[in-house]
């Protein structure tokens, strides 16, 4: 079997997600709408693990941070104050030719001339600035005052909520405030799937410190988000650092880190993790008026702090994880014949069902009661699915397709019909080594939670 093209590669990992209700495009029987994804029923799993286990990692885990949920239509002068208003914008260029919108980093370049990447054509127009806002309007009167935006970024929300969360959460300096939320951008190019997309999710942490904390805490929480991709089940050599170059750097950013991944179509950004200084905070209480200072109760100072901020996006995330899964090994069949496999090999903890539970024929009322009973004992740990139809080998296949880790078969042994050891014993198939143990059902629980912990 030679290996597939990474273009090839990308459209098989397209197909599946939609066989599989991983992701569907938006709309899709109007047409689609360009730039917006729904997740299906395996998709909304997967994405809430991730988003899940981010949250422990970055919360539930420390001492040093708090969460909030704001909202997403933000006030036009929270967008003034923190630049985007003025300066949120991509430069496009429009084809004369073929009618296309491209991002000016999107144009080829062939003997010093610039082209349309579509159609060759030479005859583009100048580059504008295109602001990545949707704008929208909120109440009755559609004009200038009522104009809001749908946020471009989680992240200005902590920024004005900084004092209420500050009395509240009662922490000192170093801590962090963290969201998951719907961020929105009217991107000129929405491409590579769920990659750029109009409409997407962010996890943003905002994580406050000293002037002085600022560099040391950069390279900090770089190392520590390399880590959460690693245990997420990104291997590290298919992620890269990129040391954000002075003048491709946000001008009051004193230093900015790029992750990113090797996906199917090229090295790209999962996240960014960016010293801010104290530049969002400063703006806002400029054009609040309020005062967005610390009090440091030991020296008596009042200052603004500075930020050091990991932003990671979740549906890019999930990709990258669909991505880093795919796999085609070969498995036999119901005669023993060898066949391709399609195998997602999730990590247990972020895969969207953790157990497939089977009585090995449907019709033995013995071994579905059994099985039931199985389901019954796990569900409230965890996410299992319980299937009865069709062969066994097709049903362990189905599961591999969307990435379950384990398989129990309920079958005559458990009954203890042959030998009495084996009575309330299952089998325990490993779906990526697709070899079985045979467990007592009451050691079941313990050993599956600590495979998927
Ligand atoms: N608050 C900082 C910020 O928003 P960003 O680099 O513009 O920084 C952070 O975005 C992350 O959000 C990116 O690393 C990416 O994972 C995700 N993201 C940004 N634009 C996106 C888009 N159009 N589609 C999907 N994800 C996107």
């Amino acid at each position: 079997m030679s290996a597939p093209t990474s273009v090839q590669r990308m459209d098989k990992i397209v197909s599946l997600c939609k066989r599989r209700g991983f992701i569907f495009q938006s709309s899709e029987i109007y047409g689609g709408l360009n730039g917006a994804w729904d997740y299906g029923p395996i998709g909304v799993e997967l994405k809430r693990n991730l988003k899940n286990y981010w949250w422990r990692v970055i919360v539930h885990e420390r001492e040093d941070v708090v969460g909030m949920d704001g909202a997403i239509l933000t006030h036009p002068e929270v967008l003034t104050a923190s630049g985007h208003v003025e300066g949120f914008s991509d430069p496009m260029i429009d084809c004369r030719s073929c009618k296309a919108h491209l991002r000016l980093d999107q144009l080829i370049e062939k003997k010093g001339i610039k082209q349309c990447p579509n159609c060759g054509g030479k005859d583009l127009t100048e580059a504008r600035q295109f602001n990545l806002m949707f704008e929208t309007h909120v109440g009755a009167a559609a004009d200038e005052s009522s104009i809001a935006y749908l946020r471009p970024e989680t992240a200005q929300s902590i920024f004005v909520q900084f004092k209420n969360i500050l009395e509240v959460s009662r922490k000192k300096l170093p801590f962090g405030i963290a969201q998951i939320g719907k961020a929105f951008r009217n991107e000129i190019n929405p491409r590579n799937f769920t990659f750029r997309s109009r409409e997407f999710e962010q996890m943003e942490l905002e994580y406050f410190c000293r002037p002085e904390q600022g560099m040391e805490l950069l390279e900090y929480w770089k190392e520590e988000r390399l880590k959460f991709y690693e245990n997420t089940g990104i291997p590290r050599d298919k992620l890269h650092v990129k040391t954000v170059p002075d003048e491709e750097r946000a001008f009051y950013s004193k230093g900015t880190y790029d992750i990113e991944y090797d996906f199917p179509f090229g090295a790209q950004e999962l996240e960014g993790v960016a010293y801010r200084t104290d530049y969002d905070l400063s703006q806002h209480q400029k054009a609040s008026g309020k005062s967005l200072e610390y009090f440091d109760e030991e020296t008596k100072q009042k200052f603004i702090p500075h930020v050091v901020e990991p932003s990671a996006g979740v549906d890019r995330t999930v990709l990258a994880l669909i991505c880093e899964a795919y796999a085609e090994d070969e498995a036999p069949d119901e005669k023993g014949k060898m066949e391709t496999r399609i195998v997602l090999r999730f990590h247990p903890r972020i895969a969207p069902i953790k157990c497939a539970v089977f009585p090995l024929l449907k019709n033995k009322e013995p071994l579905v009661a059994k099985a039931k009973e199985i389901v019954d004992l796990l569900r409230p740990h965890m996410y299992v699915f319980y299937d009865e139809s069709g062969a066994i080998g097709r049903r362990y296949r189905r599961q591999d397709e969307i990435g379950t880790p384990f398989g129990v078969t309920v079958d005559f042994e458990t009954l203890g019909e042959k030998d009495p050891a084996l009575r309330d014993t299952v089998t325990l198939r490993d779906r990526d080594s697709m070899k079985q143990e045979r467990v007592r059902i009451s050691d079941l629980l313990q050993l599956l939670s600590m495979r998927i912990a």
